[in-house]
């Protein structure tokens, strides 16, 4: 099969930039499916750290194209200002060519983000952690039926078109508020990054992807966010705007689904959330506060203090389900050195009932983890190199969660760099 998944099977952060990088040499295209610019893939490598948004992270590798796919929103602004860091840093796409635009990706407008801060404003206590960015509101102009795609850009009438949604916006907005907050600077950098991203080939990924597909060259479909920030299946409505899962990269990029083969499923070793809404396992304590402190859990592109707990196996299990994962990556295990004991949620204590699955309602009833106590290891895994310097702890965890799964760890990250990468079978 031509084109395999990568995709976070938690709330998102669980380090698939990282990952994807690790394994972009061995595609001939990476090609981001769903989203928007509230992904934050890090990648690092050679002392240098890099935080891509909208751009797929293959686009460090001399022979791998990147596509930046119909499922995705864009931001002109911040995939110009992304697009300009990379140059300064030495990468220079426009010469590379290696970056490819999907015309059905949807624009993201200077009055999307307006509407997204004032639908926050006025959820108050109940808002759902939007990153603002105006990602919620373009997905809805695009199932209304009312957007406007980065392919229209070369039309001769995309300045009415584009003024005739902002009115549709700026109505809106005075309907909610009485009031529209300025936005002719943001407006100004829009045109200036529109006419920026003419220079770049704009293409009917589809068509492209499949005609990859055809000649026997390998595509990699690279998620962002989580399974369990699915509109359809996450914890609605705390969720992201986009499919989340395996089957958001067949409507993103175009493709059939007998088409795929590997689903690579990405796993911290305990877990996190960003923004509102449930997180069953979450720790409010010190411990909580330790795994914030060693795994750096602050957002990569907010800064926003990540909520941190123990893994969840009912979520992971829904989650392999949902995206019939067939690898697994397991990141960050070297964060969890040093705690003498950790711990695995196996079952859920839901509505007087002992449940070992996902239940539809965990928002406004909260379901109490039922933790399994397991040995923690001490030793620092981040300059381990070979399976033999695994600590035995450390491949129990492993053992354990493959027998309760049903998919095998096929890698394990220890640590950020592209070389803290152990492959295990
Ligand atoms: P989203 O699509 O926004 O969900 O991003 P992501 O899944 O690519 O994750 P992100 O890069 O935001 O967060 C992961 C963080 O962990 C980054 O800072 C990575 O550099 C870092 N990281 C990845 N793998 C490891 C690991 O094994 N150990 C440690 N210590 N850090 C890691």
């Amino acid at each position: 099969m031509a084109v395999d998944v990568l995709l976070g099977l938690q709330w998102g952060d669980e380090g698939k930039g990282k990952i994807v990088d690790v394994l972009s040499a061995g595609y001939d295209l990476i090609a981001r499916f769903q989203g928007g610019p509230n992904a934050g893939h890090t990648l690092e490598f050679d002392g240098k750290k890099f935080v891509l948004n909208t751009i797929p992270s293959g686009i460090f590798f001399e022979n791998t194209m990147n596509l930046i796919g119909n499922g995705v929103v864009i931001d002109p602004i911040t995939l110009k200002k992304e697009i300009d860091k990379l140059k300064d840093a030495g990468h220079d796409l426009l010469a590379k060519k290696n970056l490819l635009i999907a015309k059905k990706a949807h624009l993201i407008l200077p009055t999307h983000q307006l509407l997204d801060a004032a639908s926050e404003k006025k959820m108050g206590e109940g808002k759902i952690g939007s990153t603002l960015k105006g990602i919620g509101p373009t997905y809805m102009d695009k199932t209304g039926r009312n957007g406007l795609r980065i392919g229209d850009i070369t039309l001769p009438d995309f300045k009415e078109r584009y003024q005739k949604l902002v009115d549709k916006h700026t109505a809106m907005l005075t309907a909610m508020y009485g009031e529209v907050a300025d936005f002719s600077e943001r407006e100004a950098l829009f045109f200036e990054a529109i006419e920026f991203l003419k220079q770049f080939p704009l293409v009917d990924s589809e068509h492209l992807v499949n005609d990859y597909i055809k000649k026997g060259k390998k595509v990699l479909a690279e998620g962002a966010q989580g399974a369990m920030l699915d509109i359809d299946f996450g914890s609605y409505p705390f969720v992201t705007s986009s499919n989340t899962t395996a089957a958001g990269a067949c409507t993103g990029l175009g493709i059939a689904p007998q088409q795929i083969g590997d689903v690579i499923g990405i796993f911290k070793a305990y877990c996190t959330r960003v923004g509102g809404g449930p997180f069953p396992t979450e720790l409010e304590d010190e411990t909580g506060e330790e795994l914030r402190r060693i795994g750096h859990e602050f957002g990569a592109t907010t800064g926003r203090p990540r909520r941190t707990g123990w893994i969840d196996l009912p979520a992971l299990k829904y989650a392999i389900m949902l995206n019939g994962v067939t690898q697994l990556v397991m990141t960050k295990a070297d964060v969890l050195s040093g705690f003498d004991k950790i711990y695995a949620c196996t079952h859920y204590n839901y509505l007087g009932e002992k449940i070992d699955y996902m239940p539809y309602d965990i928002c406004s009833v909260s379901p109490e983890p039922v933790l399994k106590e397991i040995d923690g290891w001490n030793e620092d895994l981040t300059g381990i190199t070979e399976l033999n310097e695994i600590p035995e702890k450390l491949q129990s965890y492993i053992d354990y969660l493959e027998a309760e799964l049903g998919v095998p760890v096929k890698y394990l990250s220890v640590g950020p760099d592209r070389k803290q990468t152990l492959v295990l079978h």
